[in-house]
């Protein structure tokens, strides 16, 4: 018999007392919390029926145990756990029992779980925690720590999420990069030992790798079928997300902050709550799981979800530093008159003593550099207006350069190693601020807050990070507390983003850090969206989006067209080919507009006419990828379709150019079988419409057969032939 342990704040449907089903219309979690006993993992998938769960319960816990969050030093969980802890008389060993558990449901059908264990020994106790969002199949998880041991407890490794899922064909999705190359997709089978993927920058954590991962249950991963996991970190710091493949038949998902050089300190009465990790369930394979993580981004975690993000031009890639006040108005002439709705002024407008006229100096003195702009970011702000733009504008406010006013002011206000000279970033010169300290974070609260007092017509601002953390050391925190710098600094990070917001709820807010190092479900509740990357190439974003897309919504991607020849590849990439690949996110320009052809400049006018009409197709539809770049067919697809499936719009970019090569016909998806739907090409440029065009086909024909794309453009005007070829197709079910 279990005992009755459960307390119902509101009545949530369990099977016995003790036995809790975490659930959401397509996912069961079911946790065997018995009073007295450790917290049992027994079931995570697909939704289970209620005449299921008895049986469930009764055949899958204890056949062997696996613990919902292993702890070390207990001898039950073996070689992979979740928690680790010294505790106050130096005991390495923890066992912990369910003390009790609750379930409590939310007007909006979520339904928070709490379960409450003890220590065997210590008055030490782990809450573990889920909230489930039943309108996107994702729960949250994470765990609350706390003690009345007579001194601290040292907590060594505190994850957010620990999941046992069962071995087989286990294929591990992830997100790798580099500067330039953010966003690449890796798959690969789970082996036995330990795959870690681990980000220790210290503050931007997307560049190298991200903090989200998928595992498909039914081998290789398939955009389109199969069983898959899909689990993000919400964190914009360290992380260590492992698979331990031990002897046991369970591989052991463990998510959360990295623990290296980050021993936590737990005060006796303090509690160490966890970063939210996010799960999610789905058998419709990769995309499936995706299309949950942006629905649920999109409604419960994302910055402004339902305003369609504006088609702005921004300055880097045009004039880089070298802003000043006719180029800049030109600029805005220009962006207005294509039918742009935002200007963005990039870094270079700033610095008094020290000119922002390279990277080497100005960072930290956020005043207009009156040579450059001398009516002021005031007369810009009003300029704009008058054109019919918003503006916006770039601040880095996290860090300094040597070469400021600021550092000579603060020097005790940057992160550096005690007694070791501080080590340079950007420039040679640049530094990081310590956010752990209050005063620095009441400055960073001030530079965003003095830039919109002045200036309240701004209406967006670019944040930029253009360093990791290269030195070790608060001068800050004392000398026992030097092991929570990268904690206290991320707190400190989010404190001034929960001030910022509070304040100015209104204001777009762009995270960027040397391109992709900020896209993370950390940072996204402050921040409207990220700069995917600062290669613009449009042939490598193919690539770059796909795998950013994995857990990042189209509105929360910033892609822009820009030069050509790319100024990060060399590669030169006709007109046509750039716009069709920014038009599947955010669409933006970022290119000096006086150096476009005529044709490129109408083609881009016509182009932001027509990405109006689909942006909320694109922003806030349903992203189905279809066809994987990453599968080396020489062709990639994705579509977006939008709730009531009466609008569509579909992608298509040759990624290998062959000549009378045989690509793959890809068939589409989300569409509704039994609508009609009229097809029109998009940005079309040959001289004869697609065979398709105008036609009027149905859901299922689409979906079974897809349509011919031809994999050459054949322009009226030859000088438009080249190698690169892209589709873009709405779909509008006629008769809605
Ligand atoms: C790095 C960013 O990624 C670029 O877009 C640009 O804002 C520069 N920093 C400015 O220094």
């Amino acid at each position: 018999m279990k005992s009755l342990l459960t307390t119902f704040c509101l009545a949530v449907a369990t099977v016995a007392a003790g036995q809790l089903h975490i659930s959401t219309p397509g996912l069961s979690l079911l946790l065997d919390a018995e009073k007295g006993s450790p917290l049992e993992y027994v079931y995570f998938g697909p939704k289970l029926s209620e005449a299921d769960i008895p049986s469930v319960f009764a055949s899958e816990a204890h056949t062997p145990a696996y613990p919902a969050y292993g702890v070390g030093g207990s001898p039950a969980y073996g070689q992979s756990y979740a928690l680790a802890a010294r505790h106050a008389d130096g005991s390495l060993a923890t066992d912990l029992r369910v003390e009790s558990s609750a379930q409590t449901k939310a007007a909006d059908g979520s339904v928070t779980t709490r379960v409450r264990m003890r220590d065997t020994l210590y008055p030490f106790f782990v809450d573990v925690c889920y909230l489930t969002h039943p309108d996107c199949d994702v729960v949250e998880t994470w765990t609350e720590i706390s003690h009345s041991e007579p001194s601290a407890v040292t907590l060594t490794e505190y994850p957010s999420l620990y999941l046992p899922v069962r071995r087989g064909n286990v294929w591990l999705s992830h997100i790798s990069g580099a500067w330039g190359n953010e966003g690449s997709l890796n798959t690969e089978l789970l082996k036995p030992g330990v795959k870690s993927i681990r980000n220790r920058d210290g503050i931007r954590n997307s560049q190298a790798a991200q903090a989200e991962l998928m595992l498909s249950l039914d081998g290789k991963p398939d955009e389109r079928s199969g069983r898959t996991i899909g689990a993000a970190l919400c964190y914009s710091g360290n992380f260590d997300l492992s698979v331990n493949t031990d002897l046991s038949d369970r591989h052991k998902l463990i998510m959360g902050i990295d623990p290296a050089n980050s021993a936590y300190s737990l005060a006796t009465g303090e509690t160490f709550a966890t970063p939210v990790a996010a799960i999610s369930w789905s058998d419709r394979g990769t995309s499936g799981v995706s299309r949950n993580f942006h629905r649920w981004g999109r409604r419960h975690r994302l910055s402004h979800p339902d305003e369609p993000r504006p088609v702005l031009l921004n300055s880097w890639e045009g004039i880089y530093f070298d802003v000043n006040e006719p180029v800049v108005e030109k600029m805005m002439q220009d962006i207005a008159d294509m039918g742009g709705e935002l200007f963005v002024l990039d870094d270079g407008w700033f610095g008094s003593k020290y000119p922002r006229d390279n990277d080497r100096q100005g960072l930290g003195d956020w005043v207009v550099d009156p040579r450059k702009l001398p009516d002021g970011i005031g007369g810009l702000v009003d300029s704009a207006r008058d054109k019919g733009l918003r503006f916006g504008l770039w601040i880095e406010p996290e860090m300094v350069n040597s070469y400021s006013e600021l550092y000579e002011a603060h020097p005790d206000w940057i992160i550096k190693a005690p007694g070791r000279e501080p080590v340079y970033g950007r420039g040679g010169t640049q530094l990081v601020l310590d956010l752990g300290n209050p005063e620095v974070q009441q400055h960073v609260f001030d530079v965003f807050d003095n830039i919109l007092t002045q200036y309240p017509g701004i209406s967006y601002i670019k944040w930029d990070a253009n360093m990791n953390l290269k030195d070790h050391g608060s001068q800050y925190l004392d000398a026992d507390s030097q092991s929570h710098l990268l904690i206290e600094w991320h707190r400190g990070f989010e404190k001034v983003l929960k001030r910022i917001r509070a304040k100015y709820p209104d204001v777009a807010v762009q995270a960027c850090a040397s391109g992709g190092g900020r896209a993370n479900w950390g940072i996204l509740p402050y921040f409207d969206e990220f700069w995917v990357s600062d290669n613009t190439d449009p042939l490598q974003r193919v690539y770059m989006q796909w795998g950013t897309s994995y857990f990042f919504p189209a509105m929360t991607m910033a892609q822009h067209i820009s030069a050509s020849p790319c100024h990060a590849t060399h590669r030169a990439t006709p007109i046509k080919y750039r716009v069709d690949v920014a038009m599947s996110g955010r669409l933006g320009i970022e290119l000096q507009p006086s150096q476009m052809t005529p044709y490129e400049r109408e083609f881009c006018g016509k182009a932001i006419e027509v990405y109006k009409e689909i942006r909320p197709t694109v922003q806030l539809g349903d992203q189905y990828r279809l066809h994987s770049p990453y599968d080396g067919d020489g062709v990639a697809a994705l579509m977006y379709v939008d709730e009531p499936r009466d609008h569509a719009v579909f992608f298509w970019y040759k990624t290998e150019d062959f000549h009378n090569h045989h690509y793959p016909r890809v068939t589409m998806d989300g569409l509704d079988p039994d609508k009609m739907y009229r097809v029109t090409e998009l940005n079309a440029i040959d001289a004869k419409p697609l065979a398709c065009e105008g036609k009027v086909f149905s859901g299922r024909y689409l979906m079974d057969n897809g349509l011919e794309m031809p994999y050459r453009h054949y322009p009226a005007d030859t000088d438009l032939m080249s190698d690169y070829s892209s589709r873009v197709l709405r779909l509008d079910a006629i008769n809605q």
